[in-house]
C-alpha cells in the first residue's frame, strides 16, 4: 500500500470510494469537490491510500478559521475520511490520519479540529475541543464529537475561539 498526495487522475476513484464508504450517498463526495474548488484547499492535505493501482482510502484536511473577537487564526479541519468497506480495520484509516496530521504539523498549523466519532479519533490523540475553550455554533453536536488535536507545543492552550467552517461545508 502506498500513501501519497491525491492527483487529478484520482478524482473519479475518490468520488466513488466516498460514495461506497458512506453508505451509497454522494454528500461527502460533493463536499470534497466543493473543498477542492475553494480557497481553503491545501493540495498536499488531500491524501490517498493506493494498492495495485486502486484508491482504497482517502483523507481530506483543509483550512478553516478560529475567531476570537477581532483575532482570526487559521486552523485545519479534517473531513472527510473514507476507507473501502472491504479494506476497513486493517490500519488504512490510521495511516491516513497519521500522514495527514504529520503533514499539517510540518506546514506549521497549530491545531486540527473535526466533527467525528468519539470512538475512533481519541486513539490518535484527538480530545473534546470545548474543554480547551473552542466553540462551535454552525453545527449542533455533543461535546465528545467536536474534537481537537494539538500539532505544536502548547497549541491547545493557545488557540481559543469559535471554529468557523468555510462556505464549502454548506
Ligand atoms: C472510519 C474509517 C475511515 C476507519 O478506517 P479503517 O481503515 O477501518 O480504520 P483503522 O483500521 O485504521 O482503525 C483503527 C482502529 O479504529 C477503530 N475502528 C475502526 N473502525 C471502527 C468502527 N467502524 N467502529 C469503531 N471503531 C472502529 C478500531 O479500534 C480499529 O482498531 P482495531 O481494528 O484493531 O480494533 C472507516 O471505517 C470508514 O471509511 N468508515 C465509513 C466512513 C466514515 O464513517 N468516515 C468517518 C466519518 S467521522
Amino acid at each position: 500500500m502506498q500513501i501519497r498526495t491525491e492527483t487529478a487522475q484520482d478524482y473519479i476513484q475518490v468520488f466513488e470510494l466516498n460514495v461506497k464508504a458512506f453508505g451509497n450517498r454522494e454528500d461527502e463526495s460533493r463536499l470534497i469537490e466543493r473543498i477542492r474548488a475553494s480557497e481553503e484547499f491545501v493540495p498536499e492535505l488531500s491524501i490517498v491510500a493506493e494498492q495495485d493501482g486502486a484508491v482504497i482510502g482517502h483523507i481530506l484536511l483543509s483550512r478553516a478559521k478560529v475567531l476570537d473577537g477581532n483575532h482570526s487564526q487559521e486552523v485545519i479541519v479534517l473531513a472527510p475520511i473514507a476507507v473501502d468497506p472491504q479494506m476497513q480495520r486493517q490500519g488504512i484509516g490510521a495511516a491516513l490520519i497519521r500522514e495527514g496530521t504529520e503533514r499539517s504539523r510540518q506546514l506549521g498549523y497549530e491545531i486540527i479540529l473535526l466533527i467525528g466519532h468519539p470512538g475512533y479519533y481519541p486513539q490518535f490523540g484527538f480530545t473534546p475541543a470545548r474543554a480547551y475553550g473552542l466553540a462551535l455554533t454552525q453545527f449542533t453536536v455533543p461535546d465528545e464529537v467536536f474534537q481537537v488535536y494539538g500539532l505544536q507545543e502548547g497549541a491547545l492552550e493557545k488557540v481559543k475561539g469559535e471554529l468557523i467552517y468555510p462556505a464549502a461545508f454548506f
